[in-house]
């Protein structure tokens, strides 16, 4: 425990001092707004740039929109977080700036590359990889995966040995580099994914869920080691994930985005005081059959709801974002009215999923589950 909190507290202080470099205005004073442009030009250096990007998909049941009009603007250093639900285009937006896939229209660049003219270029500078997939030859040793995947990059082998030590001495790989890759246990295939990643010292890295299915010591450690590559290198990294904690944790900016368009864009902590009045969240039982809450949307000054079963514990838990005390008030009466029991109730500083929630009306789980319809 003791450890975690350590931990946690160190990514709070690497944070602070992303938050400075990037965010803090250069010292200039304004008498010399020349100097001042030339600052901000290196300070805030563009490293990924997306125009009014498009991608459809033709599938069984007709055109897919998988991103609508996207635009973007990430810089150099930034751990920038694409959060969103199941289907929102994460991945796709992924796969298009790391040049696996082509836009069907706008624009989408890395290190001021354009990925249609110049994908070659882009591939040089950047990395990709993702917590879905394990990437690895079963039979050869995690060292010896590493040393392929190195090869493919035109490392010296000398220079390929030593950094596989190094980036491995920072995720803890060390002692398992010489075990092959199927006897590793889940969270260490994932370290090795983590390790090829930068192997080749990229600029720009596109990580897809790197800590999906983890557990939350694994998934800390990782997160810690994304910092560093961040802070210490330089390097951009674009994580799309549906975890809020992982992008409260890690994540300098980020992007909301749903069904392809991005609905808001800042840092996690101005995101969530945009939304003014603190949650509430009750506790109800028994937990209520579908479609009972909808009423509660659409109570003056409530700007969504999203509810989980706790089957455990036999009772629903259903967070509502309101614009105040009145209306927190009016959505205790009306739950009471309609027959559940109000187990416990209370007010929360809103969390990254309220900022979906008053976005759309609906969490994450309402969203996939309407989709999946
Ligand atoms: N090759 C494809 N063919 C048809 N439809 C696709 C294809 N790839 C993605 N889609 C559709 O595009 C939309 C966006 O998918 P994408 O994988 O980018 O979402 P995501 O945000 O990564 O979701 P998840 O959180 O589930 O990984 C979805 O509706 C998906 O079904
Ligand atoms: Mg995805």
């Amino acid at each position: 425990m003791l450890k975690r909190t350590r931990a946690t507290q160190r990514f709070d202080e690497n944070l602070n001092v992303l938050d400075e470099r990037l965010n803090a205005p250069p010292k200039i004073r304004e008498d010399q707004s020349g100097l001042r442009n030339v600052m901000n030009r290196v300070d805030t250096e563009i490293t990924v740039q997306v125009d009014g990007l498009r991608r459809e998909f033709d599938s069984k049941e007709g055109k897919v929109t998988a991103l609508d009009g996207v635009n973007l603007q990430v810089r150099k250093g930034e751990i920038f977080g694409v959060l969103g639900p199941n289907g929102a285009g994460k991945t796709t937006m992924i796969r298009i700036l790391s040049t696996l896939l082509l836009p069907t229209s706008g624009k989408a660049g890395v290190m001021g590359f354009d990925v249609e003219k110049e994908p070659e270029k882009i591939r040089a500078v950047i990395n990709m990889a993702s917590g879905a997939e394990r990437a690895g030859y079963d039979f050869i040793s995690a060292r010896g995966n590493l040393w392929f995947f190195s090869q493919l990059y035109g490392i010296p082998s000398e220079q390929a040995h030593k950094r596989i030590n190094e980036l491995s001495d920072m995720l803890g790989l060390q002692n398992y580099l010489d075990r092959k890759f199927y006897a590793l246990s889940t969270g260490y295939k994932q370290r090795v994914t983590l390790v090829r990643a930068f192997i080749n010292d990229p600029k720009v890295v596109f990580l897809d869920e790197p800590t999906i299915g983890l557990d939350v010591m694994t998934a800390l450690s990782i997160r810690e080691y994304i910092l560093k590559q961040a802070k210490e290198y330089g390097r951009t990294i674009l994580i799309a994930t549906h975890n809020m904690a992982e992008v409260d944790a890690i994540c300098n900016r980020v992007a909301i985005i749903d069904k392809g368009k991005i609905l808001a864009c800042d840092t996690p902590a101005a995101l969530k005081r945009s939304l003014g009045a603190p949650s509430l969240v009750l506790e109800v039982s028994p937990p209520p059959a579908p479609g009972t809450l909808e009423p509660l949307g659409k109570l003056d000054g409530v700007k969504g709801y999203t509810s989980a079963v706790d089957e455990e514990r036999g009772l629903s838990r259903i967070q509502v974002v309101v614009d105040g005390d009145g209306s927190a008030q009016s959505v205790l009466d009306s739950v009471r009215k309609s027959g559940m029991t109000v187990v416990s109730n209370w007010r929360q500083q809103a969390t990254l999923e309220e900022v979906f929630v008053a976005l759309v009306g609906r969490g994450f789980r309402e969203r996939e589950h309407e989709a999946s319809q």
